[in-house]
């Protein structure tokens, strides 16, 4: 295999040196990134049994992994902020002493790639010339990683060519931080003895999830999976990136980016924070139904799963997407409820757990169509649809090429990013939440955010009991304390001239018999259309308790068949029983973040107290 000569940057070289003292590779790549390269690693994850090749006629240039299944998600409770004191991380994250988990780890790593080849990943999270952008340095012992890296981020030589020119400071380009690159160490844990033989997922029981936001590393150990194992994702673009956002004044959030395009050619941008698999990826694609499309709207997509943030010269909020591809979850999408991902994962994609057909193609739960009469499950058993157990894990993923969708932004490398005019809040609220409502102004924007949750269980029907609080979506997310993140969103409002507006939605109210009250999916559109009117003034909408509320008469139900005008009113209801008991139930939040939370959230909730009652 080829092998890009080292490099000139000399900490950089003595930092790769440091670890393979410390973890005893067989070898040493350092990717260049290139389509030889990715070939080469794809055949040889396919001769040792990790891939399986799909058939090229249905989907080209296309992989399937099966996990192990005890290696088939984040662990959160195994995930760790590090820090030199505890109140630093806060109430809601796990913490450890930054010195003791440092030498836990070498302890850890100590030979844990014997047997293995280590590669170096040089990669960029976003547009390699925007202020925001990061460069990261990956080291795993995971060809997986490397290939499923090269589609979620930039990476090869040309990033790690840019490092040395930003470190040798040839590149003028302003950035929010000191240029040098974020360390980023990984491995599955499962050195090899000589002539042992490799399971075709390794991985570690014992997983290490570990930020250390005080020096800007991370170190991961004993997954291959997701978040745990693509660092640039999760660990650096969240974790690690929102502790510089405070510190240099801009926002890393677990947002998609969209762009709305209006007939009269007006182009706006939302951003919106979903919690973990509540449809982030299925409203950044969203088809606007054909009424919409015939009257001339169109939405482009930028980002499906994380937004860097920051107010730019204009006054105004602009947004980057920091990757270039999407980990989506594979269950559920289908021509019906995601037609533009599944025309973005024909080809040259990397799919994770999802089931195998028996001419060489892949299958999920909820995919268009008769589930195959047979096909080979997630764990490579024999599966028929009578079998208990589902094909596809539920967290089975896609890993598909941003730059293959057939509705990406035009702008959506622009270094720039985009202006953002709204930032939207949402969850999964079987009760209570109304399909859509505008704050006052930012500090009860922020509280919309701060308050926000999802239902842990459908069953909770009634009361706000069963919520599980993630403030912003940011909760498995925030590399510091929550608190003092509240208050990092009330400060940017002083940095912006130009207020984006700030919305709640929820697509998951139910009717007295437990059914979905709103169509959802491409019909969020009409709430789509209702929100970018409100952002430039076209639209009214009047006061309630909780916010502003579109009237009947400008919400666009127009060839929404059955929807009867009683329907949008049990959607849209603000039921103050039901709001009373949400009061309550939020107080859990505040009480476990009593010593941080800004008074100007104690605030909003006391206005919020009297408004209700
Ligand atoms: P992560 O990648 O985990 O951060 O999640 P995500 O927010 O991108 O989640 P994803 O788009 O994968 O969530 C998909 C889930 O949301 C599926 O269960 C969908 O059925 C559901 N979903 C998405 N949009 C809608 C909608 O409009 N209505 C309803 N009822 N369900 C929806
Ligand atoms: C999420 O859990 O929010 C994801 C998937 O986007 S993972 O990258 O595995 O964290
Ligand atoms: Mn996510």
């Amino acid at each position: 295999m080829s092998n890009t000569p080292p490099t000139s940057h000399t900490r950089l070289l003595k930092w790769v040196n440091s670890f393979v003292e410390l973890c005893q590779p067989d070898s040493v790549h350092w990717c260049d990134g290139s389509e030889n390269e990715n070939t080469q690693l794809c055949d040889l994850l396919v001769e040792k049994g990790v891939f399986t090749r799909l058939n090229p006629e249905k989907r080209p240039n296309s992989f399937l992994a099966r996990s192990s299944p005890s290696d088939v998600a984040r662990v959160e409770d195994r995930t760790f902020i590090c820090t030199r004191l505890k109140e630093e991380v806060g109430p809601t994250n796990n913490w450890a002493s930054a010195k003791e988990m440092k030498s836990l780890l070498a302890e850890k790593f100590k030979g844990c790639m014997k047997g293995r080849t280590m590669y170096i990943i040089p990669f960029c999270m976003g547009p390699i010339d925007s202020p925001l952008a990061k460069i990261g340095i990956e080291i795993t012992d995971s060809a997986y990683v490397v290939i499923n890296m090269r589609i979620m981020c930039h990476m090869g030589s040309h990033v790690l060519r840019r490092l040395e020119d930003e470190v040798a400071g040839n590149v003028p380009v302003k950035r929010f931080d000191h240029g040098d690159y974020v360390p980023c160490v990984h491995t599955v844990g499962a050195p090899l003895e000589p002539g042992q033989e490799d399971a075709s997922w390794p991985c570690n029981e014992e997983k290490y999830i570990c930020h250390f936001p005080e020096t800007r590393e991370i170190w991961s150990y004993g997954s291959g999976y997701g978040g745990n194992a693509l660092l640039g994702k999760k660990c650096l673009a969240l974790r690690i990136a929102c502790t510089i956002a405070r510190e240099y004044d801009w926002m890393a959030e677990h947002m998609l980016l969209l762009g709305v395009h209006a007939p009269s050619g007006e182009k706006t941008y939302v951003a919106a924070a979903f919690p973990s698999a509540c449809g982030k990826t299925n409203m950044a694609m969203i088809v606007p139904p054909e009424k919409f499309r015939k009257e001339g709207w169109k939405t482009t997509i930028v980002g499906d799963d994380i937004a860097w943030i920051w107010p730019d010269e204009d006054g105004r909020l602009h947004a980057i997407n920091p990757e270039t591809g999407y980990f989506g979850v594979a269950p559920g999408t289908s021509y019906k409820t995601n037609p533009i991902a599944m025309d973005s994962i024909k080809e040259n994609c990397i799919f994770t757990n999802v089931a195998l057909t028996d001419d060489g193609d892949i299958w999920w739960e909820g995919m268009d169509g008769e589930p195959p009469a047979h096909a080979i499950d997630w764990k490579g058993n024999d599966w028929t649809p009578e079998s208990e157990s589902p094909a596809a894990h539920p967290n089975a993923r896609f890993t598909a090429p941003a730059a293959q969708c057939p509705t990406i932004d035009p702008e959506w490398q622009n270094p720039k990013g985009v202006p953002l005019s709204a930032i939207i809040f949402g969850g999964r609220r079987p009760t209570t939440m109304p399909l859509v409502y505008q704050s006052f102004n930012w500090s009860h924007g922020v509280y919309m955010g701060a308050t926000m949750g999802s239902e842990t269980t459908t069953a909770a029907i009634g009361l706000a009991a069963g919520v599980r609080r993630d403030p912003m979506a940011m909760l498995p997310f925030c590399g510091y304390n929550m608190g003092q993140y509240f208050q990092h969103w009330l400060n940017m409002r002083n940095k912006v001239r130009e207020m984006p507006r700030f919305f709640h939605v929820n697509w998951f109210r139910l009717d007295k018999n437990g059914k979905f009250l709103w169509p959802g999916f491409g019909e969020n559109m009409r709430v789509l259309k209702w929100i970018v009117d409100r952002c430039h003034g076209h639209a009214g909408g009047h006061e309630s308790a909780i916010g502003w509320v579109p009237h009947r008469e400008e919400f666009d139900l127009d060839g929404l068949d059955n929807f009867t005008e009683e329907k949008f009113a049990e959607v849209m209801k603000i039921d103050l029983e039901e709001w009373r008991a949400e009061f309550l139930s939020q107080g859990d939040l505040f009480l476990k973040l009593y010593t941080t939370i800004p008074k100007e959230i104690v605030f909003q909730r006391e206005l919020l107290a009297g408004r209700l009652s």
